[in-house]
């Protein structure tokens, strides 16, 4: 049974004391330490600033949405969908499709067998992880864990439904009404940022009417969204981190 250490990160308890997850080894030879899934002021409140607010939204306004997460990470984001779908009183058939993509095998085997409590074949400290991320998205709401579990598992019903790394050459299933997307920054990942692939990225996956958020705000994403007919809306950051962006297309 893997802890975090042996497939290269360690637990952050971030400030509003949810989990994240920090890569042990830097890319950036002036820092000791590796990229952190989060901003340290709460991965939590974070996710739900940036990502909560379209999710609630495009629940709202479109039918049978698709939602595209770039990251799966610890899974906060299809955490979060499933706690605003439930808000609605939606049942996981009210949502087309959920489709993640995640580079790190293990972070897509951890998750799907924690979702569907196969918790014997995960290390303590990892179920733990997870156990604390879903309290934390359903602090101040009245809904279960297991409830939570049950309509993601409906999405995920089988291990191959997270997809690998989003690649260069990505063929994308579906056309997106929400994209959220939260990959490493540029410096760990740096052609998710490029404005070529964000560009057919855009041109493959939108669909006609699309809202798209990421924690970042980066030129060359502000440029591919317009060049794709988003309106870019550039968002306060979280607790002074850098401006954030939304894209619309309507
Ligand atoms: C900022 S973290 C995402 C945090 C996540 N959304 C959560 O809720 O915990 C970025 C994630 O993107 C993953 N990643 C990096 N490159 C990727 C790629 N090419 N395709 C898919 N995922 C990638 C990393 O392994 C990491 O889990």
């Amino acid at each position: 049974m893997k802890a975090w250490s042996d497939i290269g990160f360690e637990i952050e308890i971030t400030g509003d004391l949810s989990p994240s997850l920090r890569l042990l080894a830097s890319l950036d030879p002036s820092k000791d330490r590796g990229e952190s899934m989060h901003h340290s002021g709460g991965a939590c409140t974070e996710t739900l600033l940036i990502y909560g607010e379209p999710i609630k939204e495009v629940l709202h306004n479109v039918e049978k949405p698709h939602f595209l997460i770039v990251g799966l990470g610890l899974g906060y984001i299809e955490t979060v969908i499933a706690r605003e779908a439930l808000l609605q009183n939606k049942a996981p058939s009210d949502i087309g499709l959920i489709t993640s993509y995640e580079s790190v095998p293990e972070l897509r085997k951890f998750f799907f067998k924690w979702l569907h409590d196969k918790n014997e074949v995960l290390h303590a400290e990892v179920t733990a992880t997870y156990e604390q991320m879903l309290a934390s998205v359903l602090k101040g709401t009245t809904l279960t864990p297991e409830a939570v579990k049950l309509f993601l598992r409906q999405h995920f019903a089988k291990e191959e439904d997270i997809f690998g790394s989003l690649s260069k050459e990505v063929r994308l299933v579906a056309k997106y009404h929400c994209i959220l997307y939260d990959a490493f920054s540029s410096k760990t990942s740096p052609y998710l940022w490029e404005e070529g692939f964000l560009n057919a990225f855009l041109e493959q996956g939108a669909a006609k009417s699309c809202i798209l958020s990421t924690y970042a705000c980066k030129g060359a994403l502000k440029r591919a969204l317009k060049n794709q007919g988003f309106q870019v809306i550039v968002r306060e950051g979280f607790q002074g981190k850098r401006n954030s962006t939304l894209g619309i297309k309507s």
